[in-house]
């Protein structure tokens, strides 16, 4: 039976379907709308979700009481309608103060100035009761090789990072944060660039263990890297604590597509690890899946709503087809010729030393490399049967 989007837990930002379509050469094509009358519509298309950055919902410098009401306004909105807040974020990087980061600009008052919007922040992630607050150092980079010192670079960030974590734990937060890497774009470089490089970072870190990731589809396909390879690696180290999914097609500007409008066989492989786990078991993802789209350029408001039920749409499709995949007899059959299931078998037998490895010598001396080489995988098969789940 085909799911349905309330099977899973869908949440968009607000700035998603709130993106009025300004970009680098004109100007919003679509009008906007109060951050609140967002919600019914968010819900129609599926999601049971939302999240926010700071000045999406009281924008950037309003006062303390008007940003009160804002906030509150907001809240009853998304009660009223049966959206969660499950994550909030921070915009350090729209206002010119930012131009040189939030944590690692070359100027110390702007450091401390983004250090106290976070905090402040964090306070109303807790009071919405979200679970995650995600980090996205869009500014934190450089254009330049000598515009920074990079060693600097790294410590102010850890140190920022490090100062978030120990407030949360210090009020004793239900919140978890979530870096998200970007290799570029608005910085011609943004420090923190890919999942790996994020997950180097966090074991540097005093609190790391608070510290995990929100990694997006197109951010590593604009890297040329495999995103389901990424969100592997994140789950094996415990690290996967968000997600944001979009579509991108090739190494170019952060598109912003909807999901699976990129690449669709990488979408499905997504589906099918987020949904099904891995074939042998292991850390599983039961986190949000939060699209971080934008609706194209090109379509006024009525595309908002279509672009966005699309998302969720490609979401239980590809779900549905995961599945029907995983059950299948004869993909079962070719996961067992690929050797899949053989691969959680640990490569030395239980007990065994590394001296009882050197004396084998069914594993070296007496190996016969060559039939050994003869094997046939059949990779191309199991993936075209991937292939005719997934078209057919
Ligand atoms: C981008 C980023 C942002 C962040 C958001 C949450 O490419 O602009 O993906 O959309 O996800 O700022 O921190
Ligand atoms: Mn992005
Ligand atoms: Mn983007
Ligand atoms: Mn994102």
């Amino acid at each position: 039976m085909a799911s349905s989007p309330s099977d899973y837990k869908l949440s968009f930002g607000l700035w998603t379907v709130g993106w009025t379509a300004q970009d680098q050469f004109g100007s919003s094509s679509r009008p906007a709308f109060e951050p609140w009358e967002y919600l019914p519509k968010l819900k129609e298309a599926g999601a049971s979700g939302v999240t926010f950055h700071d000045d999406d919902v009281a924008p950037f410098g309003t006062d303390d009481t008007e940003r009160e009401k804002y906030f509150s306004r907001f809240k009853e909105a998304a009660d009223q309608v049966g959206l969660k807040v499950e994550m909030l974020t921070t915009n350090t990087f729209s206002h010119p103060v930012f131009k040189d980061g939030g944590l690692t600009s070359n100027d110390r008052s702007v450091r401390r100035f983004g250090l106290r919007k976070l905090l402040r922040n964090v306070d109303r992630a807790a009071e919405f009761g979200a679970e995650t607050f995600v980090m996205w150092g869009g500014r934190e980079g450089s254009e330049y090789d000598n515009a920074k010192d990079l060693n600097a670079a790294h410590a102010r960030y850890a140190e920022g990072i490090d100062t978030v974590a120990s407030y949360i734990k210090e009020k004793g937060y239900n919140l978890r944060i979530g870096l998200e890497p970007k290799p570029n774009e608005p910085r011609g470089d943004i420090l923190l660039p890919t999942i790996g490089h994020a997950l180097g970072f966090i074991a540097e870190l005093e609190h790391g263990d608070i510290v995990g990731l929100n990694p997006e589809t197109g951010h590593e396909q604009m890297a040329g890297l495999n995103f389901t390879h990424g969100i592997a690696q994140a789950l094996w180290a415990g690290k996967l604590f968000h997600i944001d999914l979009n579509g991108q097609r090739s190494i170019k500007y952060d598109q912003d597509l909807v999901f699976g409008h990129g690449d669709l066989t990488s979408a499905f492989f997504t589906i099918d690890l987020l949904t099904n786990g891995f074939p042998n078991g292991g850390p599983t993802y039961d986190g949000w899946l939060h699209f971080d789209y934008k609706p194209s350029r090109t379509d006024y408001v009525q595309g908002i709503w279509d672009s966005a039920r699309a998302n969720t749409e490609m979401v239980t499709m590809l779900a549905d087809k995961a599945k029907a995949y995983r059950a299948d007899p004869e993909v079962q059959a070719a996961f067992e010729t690929a050797g899949i299931f053989d691969l959680a078998e640990p490569t030395l037998a239980e007990g065994e030393s590394l001296s009882d490895l050197l004396a084998d010598p069914s594993a070296y001396e007496q190996f016969d490399v060559e039939k050994a080489a003869e094997r046939n995988f059949g990779f191309v098969q199991l993936n075209q049967l991937a292939l005719k789940h997934l078209i057919g």
